[in-house]
């Protein structure tokens, strides 16, 4: 599979979780697609709850789901929004991310259609100096 084909199925896949979003809150609609360089795909949506604090991103669900695959190196995330400017993951995924996909390149996508805006990032620039497992390392 091409570069290009991975990152179309992980946009497409993306997209299909951010309809599934449930959000009657913020109004924000986030699909979160992770993938492996074979194709194998982990989804998650962001799931909200009159609890504000117990919601869930859509990023963090599919870190969840690539744990439960068991998929050990994913390349890309890909995220859908239905926001006016890409949406980058939030701060908390964002560490989620580095323990358990650090090497992912993200793609994210706001809107649909001919108005679509894209954006790229790589997760070592939207989190640098990460507080990691090597972090918890004390003198003995
Ligand atoms: N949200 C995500 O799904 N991912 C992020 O990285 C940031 C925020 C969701 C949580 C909430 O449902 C809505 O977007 C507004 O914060």
């Amino acid at each position: 599979m091409t570069r290009a084909e991975l990152e179309a199925r992980a946009i497409a896949a993306a997209r299909n979780a951010h309809e599934r979003a449930y959000s009657p809150y913020s109004g924000l609609r986030v699909g979160a697609a992770l993938c492996d360089i074979n194709g194998a795909i982990a989804v998650g949506c962001n799931v909200e709850n009159a609890a504000y604090g117990s919601t869930m991103c859509a990023e963090h669900g599919a870190v969840m789901a690539a744990v439960v695959l068991g998929m050990p190196a994913p390349v890309l995330l890909a995220i859908v929004t239905n926001g006016r400017a890409p949406a980058p993951p939030c701060g908390t995924c964002r560490q989620v991310l580095v323990e358990l996909a650090p090497d992912v390149e993200i793609i994210s996508v706001a809107g649909g259609g001919a108005d679509q805006r894209q954006e790229r990032w790589r997760l070592t620039d939207l989190l640098p100096h990460a507080f990691l497992p090597s972090s918890l390392d004390t003198p003995t």
